[in-house]
C-alpha cells in the first residue's frame, strides 16, 4: 500500500483578500484549474491517491468542486476543521477522523511545487525517515518557517522569524512515518503567539528526540500563494512552462508559447506565454502581452493587458489603457470611456463595476 495523502484547505486566506471574500483561496484559478487542483494532481502523479482534504472556510464551495476526486484520478474524503488552530492541528484531525493509518503526505492547498513531489516520496522511503520535509532557498524568509541546519542535518525550526537566521524556508509538504508519533507529538504542542499549533514545532518535537528528520533542498521552483504576491509569481512560473497548444479559433497574431482553449476566439494579438481559457474572447483591438492569463468565459473588447491574471467571466474594455501587474476578480467589468492611455495597475475584487 502506498502513502496516504492530506491536503489541508480550511484556512482563511486573510492575505488574499479581496478574493477570499468570495471563495476559498484555493479556488482561485490559475490557468484554467482552481489553485487546489494542483496539489491534488501532484499528489495523484506521484501515485498518492488516498486523499483527505481538510475544509473549513468556505468548505462546501471546495467539496462541489472537487466531489469525490474521481475526475482528478483521486479517492477523496474530507475533514472538517472547525476551528482554525493551525497545521499541526488540521494533521491532527485527520489522525483524529481515522483517515491516516500508514506513512502520509500532507500538502498545503496553496502551495505549488513545481518539479512535483514523487521524487520527495521516493527518498522518504529509501532514507527510512519518521518525518520528511522540503526546503527552499528564498530571500525573505520572515513569512515563513524556516531550518537552521548544523553538519547537514536540521537542529531546529523556527516559524515566522523576525531575524534571518536561516534563508531556508520550509515548505508546505511534509511526509510522516507513524500517525501514532505525530498524535503524541500534537498533544504536547501549546498554541504559538499567533494562536496556533505551529508545524514547525510538531516536527522540533520529532528532532528534540532523536527521530530521523531528514529533508531535501527543492531546487525547482515552489509557490506558496498565500499572498497577492505569491499568486502573481505563480502565474508567471505557470507560464514559464507552457506549450504551445491552440484548441480556439484564432488569428494569424497569436505568437509563440500560447494556450488557447476550445470554444476561446482570439482575434487580437498575443504574446507568449500566455493563456486564454475556456470561451473567451479576446477583440481585434486587444493586445495580450506576456505572462497574462485570461481564464474561462472573459470577454476583451480593447486595451493591452502585460503580466496580470483576468478570472473567469470578467468583461474589459480598456480602450488605449494597459493593464500591468494586475489581478480582476470573478465577473468584474471594467470600462474605459475615456482615453486614457498609459500603464494602470489594478487589484479588484468579485463582482466590481469600474470606470477608468
Ligand atoms: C505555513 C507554515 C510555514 C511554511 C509555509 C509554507 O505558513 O506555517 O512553516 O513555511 O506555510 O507555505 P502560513 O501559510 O501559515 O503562514
Amino acid at each position: 500500500m502506498y502513502l496516504e495523502g492530506l491536503v489541508l484547505a480550511a484556512g482563511e486566506g486573510s492575505r488574499l483578500r479581496p478574493f477570499t471574500y468570495s471563495r476559498p483561496k484555493h479556488l482561485i484559478p490559475l490557468l484554467g484549474k482552481p489553485l487546489i487542483q494542483y496539489p491534488i494532481e501532484d499528489l495523484v502523479s506521484a501515485g498518492v491517491r488516498d486523499v483527505g482534504v481538510v475544509i473549513g472556510y468556505f468548505g462546501d464551495l471546495i467539496k462541489d468542486y472537487l466531489g469525490d476526486g474521481s475526475r482528478f484520478g483521486a479517492r477523496l474524503r474530507y475533514i472538517a476543521q472547525e476551528k482554525r488552530l493551525g497545521i499541526a492541528h488540521a494533521i491532527y484531525r485527520g489522525i483524529e477522523e481515522g483517515f491516516l493509518d500508514r506513512e502520509f503526505i500532507v500538502y498545503l492547498g496553496d502551495n505549488i511545487v513545481g518539479s512535483g513531489v514523487g521524487g520527495f516520496i521516493k527518498e522518504f522511503l529509501e532514507k527510512g525517515s519518521d518525518v520528511h520535509i522540503l526546503l527552499a532557498e528564498v530571500k525573505d524568509p520572515r513569512s515563513f518557517g524556516v531550518a537552521i541546519l548544523k553538519d547537514g542535518r536540521i537542529v531546529r525550526l523556527v516559524e515566522k522569524p523576525k531575524k534571518v537566521v536561516s534563508n531556508l524556508a520550509v515548505v508546505g509538504v511534509y511526509i510522516f512515518r507513524n500517525p501514532d508519533l505525530v498524535s503524541r507529538a500534537f498533544k504536547d504542542l501549546k498554541p504559538s503567539w499567533r494562536g496556533e499549533y505551529e508545524v514547525t514545532e510538531l516536527i522540533q518535537w520529532f528532532i528534540d528526540r532523536g527521530y530521523r528528520v531528514t529533508y531535501t533542498i527543492v531546487d525547482g521552483w515552489w509557490k506558496d500563494v498565500g499572498t497577492y504576491d505569491g499568486l502573481l509569481d505563480a502565474i508567471y512560473m505557470l507560464l514559464d512552462r507552457v506549450n504551445r497548444s491552440i484548441n480556439g479559433s484564432i488569428s494569424e497574431e497569436v505568437r509563440g508559447r500560447v494556450i488557447v482553449e476550445k470554444n476561446a476566439v482570439v482575434e487580437g494579438d498575443v504574446y507568449g506565454p500566455a493563456y486564454i481559457g475556456e470561451n473567451s474572447y479576446i477583440s481585434k483591438s486587444t493586445v495580450i502581452e506576456p505572462f497574462t492569463s485570461v481564464e474561462n468565459n472573459v470577454k476583451i473588447f480593447s486595451g493591452r493587458i502585460a503580466r496580470s491574471l483576468i478570472m473567469d467571466h470578467c468583461e474589459l474594455d480598456l480602450n488605449k489603457a494597459r493593464l500591468v501587474d494586475s489581478v480582476v476578480g470573478s465577473k468584474t467589468r471594467i470600462r474605459s470611456a475615456r482615453e486614457l492611455h498609459g500603464d494602470i495597475k489594478l487589484v479588484v475584487s468579485d463582482n466590481s463595476l469600474i470606470e477608468i
